[in-house]
């Protein structure tokens, strides 16, 4: 694997990811507008199936519970009544006295009762081959009821499931077999009027069918959606305005931070230039006496080429540096006491052991315990003002000298013009010198 940020490929990468962080906004935004969608798109897809499959459980469940009723009505009231001598079971109960509904008539008119009760929701027990008397009412009605009895004899154990539009309502058709069982075959094959008299177990003899509205699943889930709509496009919004703001300030911080390292960094630069273009000599030593570090003009001073040559060669600056070693230690006394030491001068070995006159500033610097870390400061090559100074107190004596000499000189001229001189003069030469001193 190449690493990234090398060749055509990491230049790809940088690209993309340069996109990415300056778009990000836009980006961020069709990312949320693009998950919103999907999220309903797919919630729409989810409540779609949701509600065909409850709808569909709940048919499954009213075609069940009519079984039911009729197997239940078959057992407990036709067979228990049966042998009663006055009660007669036939689909004709209606019209006649002392009469009850044979199973099949009952689970037929139990169908219809639901459908008149249950707004929207319908079941219908038929087949093509209805009873003498149904056949103004009974047979498949419409395509749907035909397509299931085809299916249903193709497939019997599958129920036959459509959804459709009636009228603009969405529906659900489903259809299942009504199979013959032992115990209707004989009725079957032998009831007068009978259209069909050789079933066998396991025919289709008809089909169950229910009929059930989705409206009322599909607005709940319609409500559902649209409140679902409303919580993601408000997280979105949140989101994306919360992750643009928190964008917006790390881009601040990022450009800040860039602007504070560019500032530093010329910063540090000027400081380095400074540092190695000074002419004076500066330097950090231990108070060991090791150098830790210096510029080159350190090591100019000192006759070294550079500054790591100094630092490796020098272990001890008061045997190595100082021609007189307890100026050293002074120089050491006042740091610890006072902190700085200023104008110092002493004189040191050059590398090639002429001594020259210097002069160091330095303080001493501490860590956050007030313990001695190190010394800094600079050092010049004073030895030319020294030669100098020297020359010049040279002439200074010499001039005095001078001076002195003409003073006198000139005091001797002084004194010898003067009336007081003159008059003495006088009155030494007015004094008969002879006889002064007899
Ligand atoms: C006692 C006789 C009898 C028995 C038992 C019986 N049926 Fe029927 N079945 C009838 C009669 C009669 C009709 C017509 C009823 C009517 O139209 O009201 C009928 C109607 C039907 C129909 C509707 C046919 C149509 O097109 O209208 C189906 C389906 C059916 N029976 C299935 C069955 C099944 C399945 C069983 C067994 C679980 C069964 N029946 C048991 C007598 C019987």
């Amino acid at each position: 694997m190449r690493p990234v940020g090398s060749g055509s490929g990491g230049r790809f990468w940088r690209g993309l990811v340069r996109l990415l962080t300056r778009r990000a906004v836009t980006l961020l935004t069709l990312l949320f507008v693009g998950i919103v969608i999907a999220t309903l798109l797919s919630m729409a897809q989810l409540s779609k199936a949701l509600v065909q499959s409850q709808a569909t459980q709940n048919a499954m469940l009213t075609a069940e519970a009519l079984k039911q009723a009729g197997l239940l009505y078959s057992e407990r009231v036709a067979e228990e009544l049966k042998n009663l001598p006055d009660i007669k079971i036939t689909h004709d109960h209606l019209n006649q006295a002392n009469a009850i509904p044979i199973p099949s008539t009952y689970l037929i008119e139990l169908s219809r009762h639901i459908q008149a009760k249950n707004m929207g929701m319908s079941a219908r027990l038929y087949s093509d081959y209805p009873f003498p008397w149904r056949q103004k009412d009974g047979g498949p009605r419409n395509d749907f009821e035909r397509q299931a009895l085809a299916e249903l004899r193709k497939n019997p154990a599958q129920p036959y499931i459509r959804f459709r539009d009636d009228q603009g309502r969405p529906v659900l058709q489903y259809a299942e077999a009504s199979l013959m069982k032992a115990s209707c075959i004989d009725c079957h094959n032998r009831y007068a009027g009978s259209p069909k008299t050789d079933w066998r177990v396991g025919d289709v003899r008809g089909v169950l069918e229910i009929i059930q509205p989705l409206e009322s699943y599909e607005i709940q889930t319609r409500e559902g959606l649209k409140q679902m709509f409303v919580l993601l496009s408000g997280i979105s919004v949140v989101g994306v305005g919360g992750l643009t703001l928190a964008l917006g300030d790390l881009r601040r911080r990022i450009t800040e931070r860039r602007q504070a390292e560019e500032a530093l960094r010329i910063a540090e630069e000027n400081y380095r230039s400074i540092f190695e273009n000074a002419v004076e000599g500066i330097f950090q030593s231990s108070p060991e006496g090791r150098y830790l570090r210096g510029n080159a003009a350190l090591a100019r001073i000192y006759g070294y080429d550079s500054c790591q040559e100094m630092i490796e060669q020098i272990t001890d600056i008061g045997r190595q540096i100082y021609v007189d070693p307890e100026r050293r230690v002074e120089f050491q006394r006042r740091l610890e006491t006072e902190g700085t030491v200023k104008n110092f001068e002493y004189r040191s070995y050059r590398k090639d052991g002429e001594i020259i006159w210097t002069q160091i500033d330095a303080r001493l610097v501490k860590d956050s315990q007030g313990r001695a870390l190190y010394y800094e400061g600079m050092v010049q090559d004073i030895s030319e003002r020294k030669r100098r100074e020297a020359e010049l107190r040279q002439q200074l004596a010499d001039l005095k000298v001078e001076i002195d000499q003409g003073k006198r000189q000139q005091d001797v001229a002084q004194l010898t013009q003067s009336n007081f001189f003159l008059e003495v003069q006088q009155e030494i030469e007015a004094i008969d010198l002879e006889s002064f001193w007899r």
